[in-house]
């Protein structure tokens, strides 16, 4: 085991400060004199995109598998998949010397206009976190690292450079940090990337409370803090911020700055070496070192074929089918159309940092006949590459529709909306696609729908004709074969949407408060995105969180907590048994959410804190087993500074889906925290009658002025409704304060809420 502080005394300072900088776009800097090797990181996050050299985005990149992005990961809500995933990246990784792979990915969808939510998870922190500890654990159970990004609050490209997340402290603990979080300690990253963006104020690259306070000290994160690619405007402030590394480099000016700044005090030599420190920890300590010469030293090959099978088990898993008038899985024998320009140019990735060089790519329309036992199958463009509607394209389209049994749609955003960069400018399919659409619907009803994008599309103009949809996301380089498997019922799909399809953009919580201006993006929905604005709101949806059908029927049954009362740090366990009801084998998502019924803060409807996906034969019955902890009935409270609970009744709903919600069980939490007062000078008559050692305080003073001010108070002595409203939200110095100059004898005001105060203390 290498003694790094004793390496870290040997260093000079210009060593020191020129091993935080990258030594060019993808690698670090190297010592040999002390045996330091260098570090290769790549994109990321679904395949490996091992540049050869230089970083321009269209430069070649090697072979290497394009799993499903994010956005078809996340909708198998499969842990063990996702695992497995991340293991092949690994050894992709691995075989193409690669040391650290540069994702997950983990923002949340707040809006579904982010150009990036293909390669981000969810809408729902809880869910995006535990798939990516997943993956993240996966990769470096091959001995290679992940880089958990874009930290924090990026959750949109418009202005990315530059823009400010503002984002109050309960909405960043409830809903921005806590996958990250997640990952942090479930998974330890070796490598956290910041984002571009300033979050309330502070570039993510400079910002002290969040990459030291928050991520290094309170979640204990022993890695170190990787720059997004050009996102450091202040070396020495980064250094001060808790950034470690700067990439890409080399940067000789902005280390011969940091040089300068220890040696003229700007900048204490114990910060530098805390950043060498985590650094050679990653290099060092983490990197096998048989890798870290790179690939010289372990030319292992990886088995393409398997990971492409993989990929398409994975991209499968993922397939969502939004409806289905029992048009599928198709029947064999039939006449098929297969309509669109997707079907032959397969649309299975986003663009920017994360376009994967696939080593092979399945067209759908090649994979569909291999396995429908069609009796015929022809193809029509159907649309243009872009531009509006084609009558003649449209013609042709309803013509093959109207000769065939089945018409299948391969509908896709064009590729500009899943893109780095640029967020898209709407919700809706392109107008040629829902032309195309609806013309062909009308012409034969039994018409399938197949949609390729990152994110949620708008449907209203087109889904009533459709005889089914199916979701395919960008589902990678084996997406084609995998939409065949499901459209044919040789995979029966058991993908559930990982974000809300609204019904219009005007519906998304964030519609107000994006995308922001004079270069700031407000979070003003708060903790309302996603789902729980939804159900806050009691609006409807196109489809829900959670939602997907099967070719098979699930009864759940038995339902359970493990108990009626627990402690907030004992938890409790939920169980239901899931039996299939139907003919054939299928995969359930069993979700849980909480629902508290009373809190002193206004919390969200229901949170999804735990779901378990159960593959099931026809007649099968399981009993799906779900843990809740302390963090499940948990809010964040902003004036304790920390998550507390409440004593209480909270609701367990076991749900299929976040509007199929099957049984409601209730738990009565009791809250182990012993919390200090928040009663202060201001503190209103409420709120020291509703603080339980504050009531007690009060409570003489209390009956003293009830019987004081008596006719004023009301005959009976309770006061008339109206001033006992009145002074239940007025501070109680301003009610001392006003008998004090009404009635003669009463106590002066200020010392006797300070004397008050005081006595909360003993
Ligand atoms: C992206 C990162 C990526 C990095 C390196 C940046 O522009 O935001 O996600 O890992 O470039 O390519």
């Amino acid at each position: 085991m290498t003694d790094i502080n004793a390496l870290i005394d040997q260093l000079t300072l210009e060593e020191k400060a020129a091993l935080c900088t990258g030594a060019d776009s993808w690698t670090t800097v190297p010592v040999p004199r002390l045996g330091i090797p260098a570090m290769r990181v790549a994109d990321g996050p679904h395949g490996v995109r091992r540049a050869a050299e230089g970083m321009a985005l269209s430069a070649p990149t090697e072979p290497a598998t394009c799993f499903p992005t994010a956005s078809g990961l996340a909708a198998t809500w499969d842990t063990a998949l996702l695992r497995r995933v991340g293991q092949a990246l690994g050894e992709e990784c691995r075989a193409l010397g690669v040391n650290v792979l540069l994702g997950p990915g983990v923002n949340m969808k707040r809006t579904p206009l982010c150009g990036r939510n293909f390669e981000y998870y969810s809408e729902d922190p809880f869910l995006a976190g535990q798939l990516a500890a997943s993956l993240a654990s996966g990769v470096q159970s091959q001995g290679v690292g992940t880089s958990l990004k874009h930290f924090a609050a990026n959750s949109q490209e418009f202005q990315r450079f530059t823009i400010n997340s503002a984002v109050d402290e309960r909405t960043l603990r409830e809903i921005y940090l806590p996958a990250f979080e997640a990952v942090v300690k479930q998974a330890k990253p070796w490598t956290v990337m910041c984002a571009y963006n300033r979050l309330n104020g502070a570039y993510c690259s400079e910002n002290a409370r969040l990459l030291n306070d928050i991520l290094k000290k309170e979640w204990g994160f022993e890695g170190l803090v990787v720059s997004d690619w050009g996102a450091v405007h202040d070396r020495v402030a980064s250094l001060l911020g808790g950034l470690d590394l700067e990439m890409p480099g080399p940067e000789p000016e902005r280390v011969a700055a940091v040089a300068a700044a220890v040696r003229e005090g700007r900048l204490p030599e114990a910060v530098l070496n805390e950043s060498v420190r985590r650094i050679l920890g990653v290099v060092l300590g983490r990197m096998p070192a048989a890798q870290s010469a790179g690939r010289e030293a372990a030319p292992a090959a990886f088995d393409q074929a398997a990971h492409h099978q993989l990929a398409r088990q994975a991209a499968a898993g993922g397939l969502v089918l939004l409806r289905n008038n029992g048009v599928l899985p198709l029947a064999r024998g039939q006449r098929l159309a297969v309509i669109g320009r997707a079907a032959k140019q397969a649309r299975y990735q986003g663009g920017g940092s994360s376009r994967v060089n696939a080593t092979q790519v399945d067209v759908p329309l090649d994979e569909l006949p291999k396995i429908a036992g069609a009796a015929q199958v022809t193809y029509c463009e159907g649309y243009p590459a872009s531009g509006g509607p084609q009558p003649a394209l449209i013609d042709e389209a309803v013509r093959a529709a109207q000769a065939a049994e089945v018409a299948i749609i391969y509908a896709a955003l064009p590729e500009a909306y899943d893109n780095e960069g640029n967020d898209r400018p709407s919700l809706d399919l392109p107008a040629a696609q829902v032309a195309l659409i609806r013309a062909v619907c009308q012409a034969q009803p039994r018409t399938v729908v197949v949609l390729n994008n990152g994110s949620a599309v708008a449907m209203g103009e087109w889904i009533d004709g459709t005889a089914a949809v199916l979701e395919a996301w960008l589902a990678g380089q084996a997406s084609g074969g995998a939409i065949a498997d499901v459209l044919t019922g040789k995979v029966n799909p058991s993908g559930r949407l990982a974000e809300t399809f609204p019904l219009k953009l005007a519906d998304t919580p964030a519609y107000l408060n994006y995308p922001g201006e004079n270069g700031e993006v407000r979070y003003g929905e708060n903790l309302f995105i996603g789902y729980r604005y939804y159900d806050a709101r009691q609006a409807p949806v196109q489809f829900p969180f959670g939602f997907g059908l099967s070719y098979t029927t699930f009864e759940y049954h038995d339902p359970r907590l493990s108990a009626t009362t627990c402690k907030d740090v004992d938890g409790l366990t939920v169980s239901v048994a899931v039996t299939n009801t139907g003919q054939v084998a299928g995969q359930e998502v069993v979700q849980v959410y909480v629902h508290d019924r009373q809190c002193k803060l206004a919390r969200p409807p229901k949170e999804l804190k735990g779901f378990a996906k159960v593959a099931l034969e026809p007649g099968e019955t399981k009993t799906v087993s779900i843990p809740l902890d302390f963090r499940a009935f948990a809010f964040w409270h902003p004036a304790y500074k920390q998550w507390i609970t409440e004593d209480g009744e909270f609701d367990i709903l076991i749900a299929a889906s976040a509007a199929d919600i099957r049984f409601t069980q209730s738990v009565t939490l009791q809250s182990t925290l012993a919390l200090p007062s928040l009663l202060n000078r201001d503190s209103t008559v409420r709120e020291w009658l509703e603080d339980p050692r504050g009531r007690v305080v009060i409570g003489p003073l209390f009956q003293q002025a009830k019987a004081q001010m008596g006719p004023a108070m009301g005959s009976n002595g309770e006061g008339s409704p109206d001033l006992m409203a009145m002074l239940m939200d007025m501070s109680l110095l301003n009610v001392l304060q006003f008998q004090e100059h009404m009635m003669k004898g009463a106590p002066p005001a200020e010392p006797t809420v300070q004397a008050m105060l005081q006595a909360l203390k003993q």
